[in-house]
């Protein structure tokens, strides 16, 4: 057979060397790295911008927040897809340097966190750039107003003030965007009820007049991404994972098909649905277990078996109760929830893809220690963490079973003589706590690293040096690494133009003398970062 027409996405670029400590982002030859838009820049029309004087609200209000993370390119009509679009990112935390907090400093605050939406365009050099003035830039905030949707609508409240934690994201078949709340803690704002946050919440990056809407029915924990996969009649299911010590993985399947015809009819299919938690059993089979009141226990008088990582070998574990009387309980409540039901517990799962095969795979983080191991646990002490896949049955998003196995271990290599739980089975470029991962449209599976300890004395940074981004093999789970970050940084974010001539990365907390303003540094500004070949030919290839 031919092969097939158009250009070649094989991936040959030449992986960048181990241990790299470099206070920049570096990337294999023949390519560039540029900052597009780093905290404190420009955003809304009329916005001044941080130019190395800290900023107050409500000027931070129209300019980019901090730390960004989850980020989803979306075309615009009328608009070259590969040349122009929407570039929607979330910003998890704040950027300290830029804000002046001798005023409102909590209003500050929470402007630095939430979502900006940005149009870009790429000039014919290939470099991209902000279009000022778009009438889709747009700030969504912690200080911002948004509604609240699904079951859990009337125990939360109608709206809540401010999105916050907002780490990953993921988007919809009909182009909406899904910031995800990491933390069901609000720690800014005491007049807020804790309930308010830990959403996912759907904004609408074509439509700047709307209001973004929290989705209750798709539970309530530490959201990291959504990923989804559809099927031939348009039923959809997201998969979401609980960043939690440890937490669990979820999928949520609307009750009705989404509709490609009519973009309108969609926008309440997040409110209507059933919510499930994974059972990875020991055998390699797997079950979606419902969380719906009334069933699995979920009733009145539950007993929660607890968080039982972190806690004493051979401590008696009692449970607590816990009422799940509405689905409203068991929304507000996931994590407990999933407990009860019987889900697995995970070494914190970070973010999920589906790949082109409908595969999908979730990052592990790590875990500090964990009473009981399983089969798709097997470290009891896992500082490194793993990948896990897993396949529906039938490839269906409506599945209630899948089967699932472990894509790789990472850690150090067999030849270390390391321990055996920092021992992992990557063949090729080792790395330490996987966390951003994605199959781009043309099924290569990208993974970033966040390993919490970036201080460059310490020994995850000397045994695997920055924080960084790979190419990995799914067949042979070989590993190929693609960018290293400044000293400080995790690695974050992957969006891409179409036609993955462009990529789009995400540089969050960097803390030494990259992308700096202020004269003298000690501004290190997270930053969206474009990464394209010279010769305009696709990523990675
Ligand atoms: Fe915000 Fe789980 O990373
Ligand atoms: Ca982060
Ligand atoms: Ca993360
Ligand atoms: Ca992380």
């Amino acid at each position: 057979t031919p092969p097939p027409a158009g250009p070649d996405y094989s991936v040959t670029f030449k992986p960048l060397p181990g241990k790299t400590v470099a206070d920049t982002v570096t990337v294999p030859e023949g390519y560039v790295a540029e900052v597009l838009y780093s905290a404190g820049d420009k955003c809304v029309a009329g916005s001044v911008g941080y130019a190395g004087v800290a900023q107050s609200f409500p000027a931070t209000e129209t300019q980019a927040g901090g730390q960004h993370d989850g980020m989803h390119f979306y075309p615009l009509d009328g608009v070259d897809q590969n040349k122009g679009g929407l570039l929607v990112l979330n910003h998890e935390n704040v950027d300290a340097a830029t804000l002046n907090l001798g005023v409102e400093a909590t209003r500050t605050n929470l402007s630095n966190v939430g979502v900006s939406v940005i149009e870009i365009a790429r000039a014919d050099n290939g470099t991209w750039s902000v279009k000022q003035g778009s009438r889709y830039n747009k700030r969504y905030s912690g200080n911002t107003v948004y509604n609240v949707g699904g079951p859990a609508a009337s125990a939360v409240g109608r709206t809540v003030v401010g999105t916050l934690n907002n780490c990953a994201s993921g988007n919809t078949p009909w182009g909406t965007y899904l910031t995800c709340e990491e933390t069901t803690n609000n720690y800014w704002d005491t007049t807020q009820d804790a309930k308010g946050y830990g959403w996912v919440v759907e904004i609408d990056p074509y439509e700047p007049s709307s209001t973004a809407v929290k989705r209750t029915a798709m539970g309530r924990f530490s959201h990291e991404n959504t990923a989804y996969m559809v099927d031939d009649n348009n039923r959809v299911a997201f998969y979401m994972g609980d960043d939690s010590t440890p937490g669990c993985i979820y999928k949520f399947v609307p009750t009705k098909a989404y509709d490609p015809a009519k973009r309108a009819n969609n926008m309440g299919l997040l409110d209507e649905g059933t919510l499930y938690a994974a059972r990875f059993n020991d055998d390699g089979s797997g079950n979606w277990v419902e969380l719906t009141v009334g069933k699995n226990n979920l009733t009145a008088g539950a007993t929660d078996p607890g968080n039982y990582t972190q806690v004493a070998t051979g401590e008696v574990i009692k449970g607590t109760l816990v009422d799940f009387n509405t689905q409203a309980d068991v929304l507000i409540d996931t994590q407990k929830a999933a407990r009860v039901a019987g889900a697995t517990l995970m070494d914190r799962p970070e973010w999920i893809t589906v790949g082109v095969d409908n595969t999908v795979y979730c990052t592990l983080t790590n875990n500090g220690s964990r009473r009981r191991t399983s089969a798709s646990n097997p470290r009891a002490s896992n500082p490194h963490g793993h990948i896990i896949r897993w396949n529906e049955a039938n490839d269906s998003p409506l599945a209630t079973t899948f089967t699932w196995d472990l894509l790789l271990l990472a850690g150090q290599d067999k030849e270390d003589g390391a321990a055996a739980n920092v021992t992992g089975d990557i063949k090729g470029d080792e790395f330490s706590c996987p966390d951003g991962i994605r199959v781009d449209p043309k099924g290569r599976l990208w993974v970033q690293t966040d390993m919490g300890d970036t201080n460059p004395n310490n020994s995850y940074v000397k045994t695997f040096g920055n924080n960084s981004m790979y190419y990995v093999d799914q067949e042979t789970g070989e590993s190929k690494r693609f960018l290293v970050g400044p000293l400080g940084c995790e690695i974050t974010g992957i969006a891409y133009t179409p036609d993955l001539t462009t990529f789009f990365i995400n540089i969050q907390h960097p803390d030494k003398t990259w992308n700096t303003v202020r004269s003298g540094g000690g501004d290190a500004r997270s930053a969206t970062v474009v990464v394209r070949r010279k010769d305009g030919k696709p990523v990675g290839a």
